[in-house]
């Protein structure tokens, strides 16, 4: 297989001509890597393990099982989507684990962001390996290694690694798009029949939404949370945002302050909008987002989404910032 160094002479795939080329050739290697052995994948649902996953469908159909770990905290929609997509669409070998009362549980009552992403992470793992270990035969363990991954982190960086495996359960890996920029792979993706939505999504951190519910999650923030971010996004689609600004989320504080409705007092959560333009994350300017489409998204979430009585957007850029609120 491939060495971790992208040949200088490697042409960039920039065209469905050369995804398919590309595609072609990996299902070639896959299968002469795999044989008839099956193959282990954590399918998130995001562009890298996704497009992983279609190639390795493509490649070796039912000796893929890919596991699908349900949180809690991803955006509305999305396990739904990873279902319909890649058990009912393209036919693959799913598990689809609903983890969700597991990480809030172990989530509850804790305050502090790193020791809430150090949780979700250790979590993810220990789900992961019980999954692994109630199958048979698995041999390989699939990655949607990037190439930034392993120019930013001389190794693979924590979300696409489920490295923290215990020493028996160290299978051989597969990383069919580690040579490709996320550019590329987005070309492949496409070519690879999966669906816009899924090829061209915006950044969405590993721990998900549990780093929009700030401060100690709780069941009705995380719900706030995940309905105004559908709106927000259903907004910026709408309005032809969708695909030009880098990144849109939603973030609820854990703090209500007093409003008004129906002429009585309300007590409830704000809901801070953010939408950010980048190129490398490092530094983000604020997007210029219409005053009107601020408003009616405004009015959509205090009148759709409940506990929520205020909606703020966050004209900071980073620096001074960060994208996250926390
Ligand atoms: P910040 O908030 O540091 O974010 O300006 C820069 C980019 O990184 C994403 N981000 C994360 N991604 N795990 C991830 O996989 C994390 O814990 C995490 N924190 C921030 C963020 O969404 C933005 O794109």
């Amino acid at each position: 297989m491939q060495g971790n160094v992208r040949p200088e002479n490697m042409e960039r795939i920039t065209t469905p001509e050369l995804a398919d080329k590309f595609i072609e050739e990996q299902v070639s290697e896959l299968r002469e890597q795999i044989g008839d052995k099956k193959v282990l994948l954590a399918l998130s649902g995001g562009v890298d393990s996704s497009v992983v996953a279609a190639l390795l469908i493509k490649a070796v159909g039912k000796q893929l099982v890919c596991v699908h770990v349900n949180h809690g905290l991803l955006r509305k929609g999305e396990p739904e989507q990873v279902i319909d997509v890649f058990r009912n669409q393209m036919d693959a070998n799913l598990v689809y684990v609903d983890a969700v009362d597991r990480f809030l549980d172990k989530l509850a009552g804790v305050a502090e962001p790193e020791k809430k992403r150090k949780i979700i992470g250790a979590e993810f793992i220990r789900v992961f390996e019980e999954e692994a270990r109630k199958l048979d035969g698995i041999e390989f363990l699939a990655q949607g290694t990037i190439y930034p991954d392993i120019l930013e982190s001389d190794g693979v960086k924590a979300h696409h690694n489920v490295g923290g495996l215990p020493e028996d359960l160290q299978f051989e890996l597969v990383e069919p798009v580690k040579l490709l920029f996320k550019d590329e792979v987005r070309v492949v993706g496409k070519a690879l029949g999966l669906p816009d939505n899924m090829v061209f999504r915006q950044p969405f951190p590993g721990p998900g939404l549990g780093v929009r519910c700030l401060g100690a999650i709780t069941r009705d923030r995380l719900e706030a949370v995940r309905e105004s971010d559908a709106i927000l996004r259903e907004e910026f689609a709408k309005n032809g945002l969708e695909g030009k600004v880098w990144q849109y989320f939603t973030a609820v504080p854990d703090f209500k302050s007093v409003g008004v409705k129906d002429g009585k007092r309300t007590f409830a959560y704000p809901v801070i909008l953010r939408a950010v333009n980048t190129k490398d994350a490092m530094t983000a300017t604020v997007e210029n987002v219409p005053f009107e489409l601020l408003q009616h998204i405004t009015q959509r979430i205090t009148t759709e989404v409940e506990n929520v009585n205020r909606v703020l957007f966050d004209l900071t850029p980073k620096p001074c910032a960060t994208i996250e609120w926390e």
